[in-house]
């Protein structure tokens, strides 16, 4: 199978980072297609944990060639304090092993500013954005006035991102929010100019040829499902395409090569989201900071990107069956199965109510969600430890009932369960 597609079911930080990270160990490419550093992907390889927010989880394998798709919207001080994050853990970023679509967007402090002033302008019905210039950057793309990778190599480079600083300085003043400095960001545009140039290549050459060549690429999704700008929880989403599909804009791959594709949905044995919006299946209380933990451990529900707490409920079924139908989804891979060991009872939501009717597929998509009360199926917890597990059928058969309940309602299968943050963590269901 040349390409396999590593996307979020949920709202986000369903574990992609470390599944990816499962599966570059047989990769040629690793390639982010969306988003840019509002996402954070953990992987934990023995005592060290990276969290990684533009690398594609797979540079930590010695082998694929890790790629920055033309659909992402990339800030050049984190991609650098990200390869120097890796070059002290003793992983090499060259431009051998990093390559940088030319037509990728770039986040600039505007873009932050202007993120952060817009939040407080909406002041209770803010998005809870991540802060880092995602949606700005994405508006100056539609708006066709965005400054892309390749535009770094042009000599009215500068020209053109003074044009857009000015612009943004009128806007924030009308937001009361303060100005931004020209002649700094354009002294640090100058050093990434120059750091960076060495990496910009035409990546939809690269991914496609090494494809016609047979060699394996692994795209790994940023944000889930439910965050999708035009199928998520709207307008609580962010501004891509986060959902399989953008993989072919993203990348720049044609569409012929979805006929073989394996896409494999990540999905939380739980459900969480950070930021604002709909949550049918959320609780609180107790039970709340039982599936959150207290933030001691670093896997506990704290964002990785913002340090925010996640919002936490029970596992979505009818949300998860829109995202095997979204996504195409071909199999799933359930996570973080050790943090439910000890809850007596497990609920499952296996369809919604509204208005004294049932309701198992949503009339217009995951908007309103707020109308919705969930109907729960109730099956038995276990109280064994799972973390040591690595045979399926070694796990407790009250797991194998709640992991084929959700095989069961998403209409796919589960290939993989993670049962702990570790790299080897995992437990195959073949
Ligand atoms: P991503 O954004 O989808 O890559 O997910 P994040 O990395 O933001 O959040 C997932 C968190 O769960 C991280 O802290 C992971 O280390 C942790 N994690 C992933 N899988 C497991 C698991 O099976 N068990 C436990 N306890 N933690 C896990
Ligand atoms: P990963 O890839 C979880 C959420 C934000 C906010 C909304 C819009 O780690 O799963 P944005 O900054 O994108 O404009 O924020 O989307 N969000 C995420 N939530 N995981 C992420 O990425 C997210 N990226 C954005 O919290 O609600
Ligand atoms: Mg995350």
């Amino acid at each position: 199978m040349p390409l396999q597609i590593i996307v979020g079911t949920q709202w986000g930080d369903e574990g992609k980072g470390r599944i990816v990270d499962w599966f570059a160990a047989n990769s040629d490419i690793v390639a982010r297609y969306n988003g840019g550093d509002n996402a954070g992907h953990s992987v934990t390889v023995g005592s060290k944990l990276f969290k990684l927010h533009l690398i594609p989880s797979g540079i930590i394998h010695p082998k694929p060639v890790a790629v920055l798709g033309n659909g992402m919207v990339i800030n050049p001080r984190s991609l650098l304090d990200e390869i120097e994050m890796l070059h002290k853990a003793g992983i090499q970023v060259n431009p051998d092993r990093l390559r940088i679509s030319h037509a990728a967007h770039l986040i600039t402090p505007a873009h932050q500013a202007l993120d952060k002033a817009q939040e407080a302008a909406r002041g209770k019905g803010s998005i809870g954005t991540t802060g880092r210039g995602i949606g700005p950057a994405y508006t100056d793309k539609a708006s066709r006035r965005g400054l892309r990778m390749a535009d770094l190599l042009s000599a009215d480079f500068f020209e053109h991102l003074s044009v857009l600083v000015d612009d943004a300085n009128q806007q924030l003043g009308l937001l009361g929010a303060p100005q931004i400095n020209l002649i700094n960001i354009i002294e640090a545009y100058q050093h990434f100019r120059k750091m960076l140039l060495p990496y910009i290549a035409d990546t939809s050459l690269e991914v496609c040829s090494a494809m016609a060549a047979g060699q394996r690429v692994l795209a790994e999704g940023a944000q889930g499902t439910l965050l999708d700008i035009d199928h998520g929880t709207y307008p609580f989403v962010t501004s891509s395409t986060t959902i399989a599909s953008g993989v072919f804009p993203g990348l720049g791959i044609g569409i012929s090569a979805a006929n073989d594709a394996e896409v494999s949905g990540v999905c939380k044995s739980f459900q969480t989201r950070v930021g604002s919006g709909p949550f049918p299946t959320e609780v609180f209380d107790e039970l709340a900071l039982r599936l959150r933990g207290t933030g001691e451990n670093p896997w506990d529900e704290y964002g990785t990107t913002t340090g925010r707490a996640r919002r936490v409920g029970w596992l979505d079924g009818v949300l998860l069956r829109y995202a095997v139908r979204i996504n195409g989804l071909t199999e799933l891979v359930i996570t973080k199965l050790d943090i439910l060991s000890g809850i007596e009872t497990l609920k499952l939501c296996i369809a919604y109510r509204k208005g004294g009717k049932t309701i198992s597929d949503l009339p217009f998509g995951p908007s309103n969600l707020e109308d919705y009360e969930p109907v729960y199926q109730e099956l038995p917890g276990w109280l064994e430890d799972v973390s040591a597990i690595r045979q399926w059928a070694d796990l407790p058969q009250a797991a194998k009932d709640y992991l084929d309940s959700i095989a069961r309602l998403a209409g796919v299968p589960v290939r993989l369960v993670s049962v702990g943050p570790e790299r080897n963590q995992i437990v195959s269901n073949s």
